[in-house]
């Protein structure tokens, strides 16, 4: 018959909590005698723990699920990398979810995460945020919000950048370099991203003595075809317009490639600005001017701040945080050829 955890620590004279320390490596605080002793009688029995089992002592099944809306898009990749990279370093494993921006699916996720019983769930919501409120509030495990805000009690962290200040700087600087008239082609208004994006777009012309022409702004989402779209809206309504602000650079990319096809060059024509500085951006033609978000560092401290919470539970033997801690970083602009000053 199997032997069991219960059995092998009674053998040792320890307790189980003990046997699941030396067996699960995390036994830094325990004396050589006693770590020998349990790996005598493990090695006796042979025992092979179930790590369910194991995780059922420790409360921890040291799995965190990472739930992101849109894996296609190169900005998402790089809050992976850095989330997996911290998860490797502390001894955790990582179940990626995407959601491909559809709510139900992210409920779907969220549920089996719980039940799979993940220590813990890191997450850009998807566009569609409705449901939100209900799914966050029926999570059973802690979770951190990356890259879109979204009022919630049941969140234990933020990890965001200030995106009305980054879309700020950027028509600033457009501004300076002598564009007056900029249009912008925003992603889905149900983000948080997209709405501070909109409200920095605002202030920067209002501080600037520039009016706001609302024939300039158009709402899709954070897609290539949207760019491609949105020029059409534009050059359809003939409304005056010498550089395009984009939502992020998908959609700076489909502009591009739009602009071009109806005979139009950049940045001659028309000055392009994006949002995110995937690794894209340089590589297209003309390279693309951006605003750069650390999104490898959002992951890394978005997973760093998790695990410093299930500490935190850990040692008070609770499960609510004292308190929500929220880690803002900063954007910077990338220059690059798709803007010039242009000369009045
Ligand atoms: O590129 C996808 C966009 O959605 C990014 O700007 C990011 O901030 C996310 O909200």
């Amino acid at each position: 018959m199997k032997i069991t955890i219960k059995e092998i620590a009674k053998e040792a004279n320890v307790s189980i909590a003990t046997v699941s320390l030396v067996i699960n490596k995390k036994d830094k605080n325990i004396t050589d005698i006693t770590r020998n002793k349990v790996l005598e009688v493990v090695e006796k029995y042979n025992y092979i723990p179930n790590s369910m089992a194991g995780s059922l002592v420790t409360q921890r099944t040291h799995i965190i699920g990472l739930i992101l809306p849109d894996i296609t898009n190169p900005f998402f990749p790089g809050i992976a990398r850095g989330a997996e990279d911290k998860a490797n370093e502390s001894g955790y494993s990582i179940i990626f979810c995407d959601t491909d921006d559809n709510v139900d699916v992210q409920e779907k996720y969220i549920e089996s995460l719980t039940s799979k019983m993940a220590d813990g769930i890191i997450i850009a919501h998807s566009s569609n945020s409705e449901k939100m409120s209900e799914i966050l509030k029926r999570c059973k495990v802690p979770i951190i919000l990356i890259d879109r805000d979204f009022y919630s009690e049941n969140v234990c962290g933020k990890v965001l950048v200030d995106n009305l200040e980054g879309a700020y700087k950027a028509i600033s600087y457009l501004i300076s370099n002598g564009y007056k008239n900029i249009a912008y082609l925003s992603g889905s208004l149900k983000t948080r991203t997209a709405q501070d994006r909109l409200n920095g777009y605002k202030k920067a012309l209002k501080n600037n003595g520039l009016t706001y022409n609302e024939k300039l702004v158009k709402f899709g989402e954070y897609k290539i075809e949207w760019g491609r779209k949105g020029v059409n809206n534009l050059l359809q309504e003939n409304e005056n317009f010498d550089a395009i602000f984009c939502g992020n650079d998908l959609i700076a990319i489909g502009a591009m490639k739009e602009l071009k096809e109806n005979g139009y060059s950049i940045p001659e024509d028309f000055g392009v600005m994006g949002y995110d500085d995937i690794y894209m951006a340089s590589l297209v033609e003309p390279s693309l001017t951006t605003i750069r978000q650390p999104n490898y560092k959002m992951g890394y401290q978005a997973m760093e701040l998790l695990l410093e919470n299930l500490n935190q539970i850990g040692k008070n033997h609770n499960n609510r945080f004292s308190d929500i801690k929220t880690i803002t970083l900063e954007t910077e602009i990338v220059e690059r050829d798709s803007i010039i000053a242009i000369r009045r």
